[in-house]
């Protein structure tokens, strides 16, 4: 796939005052390579389909590192199978959150990086204050549900529980709340009547294969801007 032309900023910009003046000709900004610092707690099938898109030139950015507050996380494995730096921070003693010295080593390691966008993959803590200063608008999530309905855990069950008939998944930018941020991307997927909990959640999970690299894509190639809550594709 052709990619964007660059520009010369070397802040990415998505329409957010504070990261600096708008690319003029919409292109991927820099003279370097859109960096990616991914983080996730789990199996990481998410980041596996993020690479797979950037293998395939369909998403115009490196990794240029993964981080995991959890030793044994698959996603770890599959980052060093794929030759990339990838490195477990012990996250402190919160169940939910990152202790601040551990915030800090995180935000060194995405700093050390050079990382241009925050990336998070199934990471199962909430980010606080100075980790979302240092990223302000430079962080998105992928979230199981179609927000706002149904945030938090289990989302899955949540819309089973519900009855609703569509589910899906969608990709936002990362504020001080829980799955509150701005909406970059949403896919739906049928409910069925004979679906489970399992069964629902595998056709989430693999509408987020392709929904995550298809915004972050979008991202990097700077085709987004952001206006209050809404956040704009240029169409092409
Ligand atoms: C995904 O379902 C994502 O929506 C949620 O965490 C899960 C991570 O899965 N935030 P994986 O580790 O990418 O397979």
């Amino acid at each position: 796939m052709e990619q964007a032309p660059r520009c010369g900023s070397s802040t990415p910009d998505f329409g957010l005052p504070e990261n600096g003046p708008a690319c003029e000709n919409g292109g991927v900004a820099d003279n370097h390579p859109f960096r990616l610092g991914v983080l996730g707690s789990g199996q990481g099938s998410n980041f596996a389909a993020i690479a797979r898109a950037v293998a395939a030139s369909q998403l115009p950015a490196e990794i240029a590192i993964v981080l995991s507050d959890v030793e044994s996380a698959g996603i770890l494995n599959l980052a060093r199978e794929r030759g990339l730096p990838a490195q477990f921070i012990p996250p402190g003693k919160f169940r939910t959150k990152l202790e601040e010295d551990a915030e800090r080593a995180f935000v060194a390691a995405l700093n050390a990086a050079r990382v241009d966008l925050v990336v998070l993959a199934g990471f199962m803590r909430v980010l606080k204050g100075d980790f979302l200063r240092a990223f302000e608008g430079r962080i998105v999530n992928i979230h199981p549900s179609l927000l706002p309905s149904f945030p938090g855990l289990a989302s899955w069950q949540q819309a089973l529980d519900y009855g609703v008939k569509v589910a899906g998944c969608t990709v936002h930018f990362v504020d001080a709340g829980v799955d509150s941020g701005a909406i970059i991307g949403q896919q739906a997927v049928p409910v069925l009547d004979h679906d489970t909990a399992d069964t629902l959640h595998q056709r989430i999970h693999a509408a987020e294969h392709e929904l995550y690299p298809r915004c972050l894509a979008a991202l990097a190639r700077r085709e987004i801007t952001v206006q209050g809550r809404r956040v704009i594709w240029k169409t092409p």
